[in-house]
């Protein structure tokens, strides 16, 4: 017995080291958690230990999200870049997956049409399929009195870097350094109302309880929602959203997921 509590201890010590851990300590994993999890096509054997563990730690992570974490270690660390993500057509562009500085999204639009913030010297461009989705959406919200307005859409790399301040680290939370913003996609827009601007008051207008209802049907996920700062990275915009088509857009609304939680938990397999 003595033997017995000594070994365990000795284990425990190991993988909170960080050490990989020899196959023999496998027995103290129930069969039945490494039955289950042996069945996913990207299970590793040698990982065992670290799923395992991974699960004691998360308990509500699903079987998927436990790989994932275990053999994506890097996918949530913003210190490490990498090109950007394109899954089954979906992109992932974020503090740590980037464009580069050539790409030009193909297939946008001059914005027409609907309400959006006119300047001086500049074409508001979007994806068409994304506008179309957005106008579908405008007439929706219109039938119930409900108004908004395009504040910014596409931006390319050097727009980006125009915004973009190095000397003001406080607008690091609202804004990407150039390359990793998803408006170079062509796939976002900002969206408030005139007199709300964008702000955090925008979350206490009707038109953001409609979009929160309802901008999903139409392919549309608020991108940074609150109290996933952790994960995206950026503080809460209740006014940047993004299109990702209404398959993907209705499982985030439901899971109340980030588009990083729905690639780790459906796309990274
Ligand atoms: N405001 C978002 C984070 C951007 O600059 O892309
Ligand atoms: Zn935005």
């Amino acid at each position: 017995m003595k033997k017995l509590l000594i070994y365990l201890l000795f284990i425990l010590l190991l993988s909170s080291c960080g050490k990989v851990i020899t196959i023999s300590n496998k027995q103290i994993i129930p069969q039945d958690f490494t039955n289950k999890i042996s069945k996913y096509s990207t299970y590793k054997d040698e990982y065992l230990n670290y799923y395992y563990y991974t699960y004691l730690d998360y308990p509500n992570k699903t079987y998927i999200e436990i790989l994932n974490y275990v053999n994506y270690p890097s996918f949530y660390d913003f210190s490490k870049p990498a090109k950007a993500l394109n899954i089954n057509g979906l992109l992932l562009v974020n503090r740590k997956f980037y464009l580069e500085e050539d790409y030009y999204p193909s297939n946008l639009v001059s914005i027409t049409g609907v309400n959006y913030v006119k300047r001086e010297n500049e074409v508001m461009m979007i994806n068409e399929d994304v506008l179309k989705a957005y106008k579908e959406m405008e007439i929706f919200a219109k039938q119930k009195n409900i108004n908004f307005t395009i504040f910014s859409s596409f931006r390319s790399y050097q727009k980006q870097l125009s915004l973009w301040n190095p000397s003001r680290p406080a607008s690091d939370k609202f804004l990407a350094k150039p390359g990793f913003s998803e408006h170079q996609t062509g796939l976002v827009l900002d969206i408030s109302t005139l007199d709300k601007g964008l702000t955090i008051h925008f979350e206490d207008s009707p038109s953001f309880n409609f979009l929160e209802s309802n901008a999903h049907k139409f392919g549309f996920i608020l991108r940074y929602p609150k109290g996933k700062e952790h994960i995206t990275g950026y503080a809460y915009e209740p006014w940047h959203y993004r299109y990702v088509g209404k398959e993907v857009a209705y499982i985030i609304w439901k899971e109340k997921l980030t588009l990083e939680e729905y690639f780790y938990k459906y796309l990274l397999l």
